[in-house]
């Protein structure tokens, strides 16, 4: 009998990404022609698709706010997982990143489930229609982008988040060196997301936890509002 938890080596990474992927050719080719377009090569990794799309669909997700898209990777994946008239809306402050989603949204049969919003999600999101209602009516947020702004996302969209609803932040592992308390790299995008993480784990109307897929993902289940 052990309480030693088994670390994830490249192999087991390996055998997670060829055995509970949901990543397809066409987000494989999302990913090379968003490279080709001079957008940074950055996304959700492979093993963390299966694992977002059952969040969603565990509770029967409608609507989702996703903060900082790049090119729409995960938008497709979060997509993907909600019923036709479900919708996603994507904030993305990049032009051109938007430009990419919207492109990809159409193609991927999804322009009427994906709502690109473009611009800093801070300026945009508070007269966004899900944010104007008297009930809380998103289900699901998705946190991914400046690492220094999680807690202000957070701050404003938890009071729109339905009880029974996730709020989901990524690179909740901050590239392995979330424990550290001198951080090498980064250092102040790590302490961003150790404070973000410690925010949510106090937070006593969330049941949180990190889920250790990819960068890792802190998620939290609104259990109280
Ligand atoms: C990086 C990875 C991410 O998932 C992200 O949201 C931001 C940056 C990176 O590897 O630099
Ligand atoms: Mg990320």
């Amino acid at each position: 009998m052990s309480v030693t938890s088994t670390p994830l080596t490249p192999e087991l990474t390996d055998y997670l990404r060829s055995s509970f992927s949901t990543e397809d050719d066409f987000l494989r080719d999302l990913n090379s022609q968003a490279a080709v377009s001079g957008i940074p090569d950055i996304h959700i990794a492979s093993e963390q698709t299966a694992c977002l799309q059952l969040l969603l669909r565990s509770i029967n997700a409608r609507t989702v706010v996703e903060v900082g898209s790049l090119a729409g990777y995960s938008t497709i994946v979060l997509a993907r997982a909600l019923p036709p008239d479900g919708i996603v809306v994507a904030c993305e402050k990049d032009p051109r990143h938007a430009a990419f989603i919207r492109e990809k949204a159409a193609e991927a049969g999804l322009g009427s489930v994906i709502d690109v919003l473009q611009g800093a999600a801070l300026d945009t999101l508070p007269s966004h229609a899900l944010l104007t209602q008297s009930e809380p009516s998103i289900d699901v947020v998705f946190i991914d982008a400046d690492k220094p702004n999680y807690q202000n996302y957070y701050d404003l969209l938890v009071p729109h988040v339905r009880v029974g609803g996730f709020v989901i932040g990524d690179n909740a592992l901050a590239w392995g060196q979330v424990h550290m308390a001198d951080p090498e790299n980064e250092p102040k995008n790590v302490r961003a997301l150790r404070a973000f993480n410690d925010r949510m784990s106090s937070d006593p109307r969330f049941l949180t936890t990190l889920i250790p897929l990819g960068d890792g993902m802190v998620v939290g289940l609104k259990v109280s509002a």
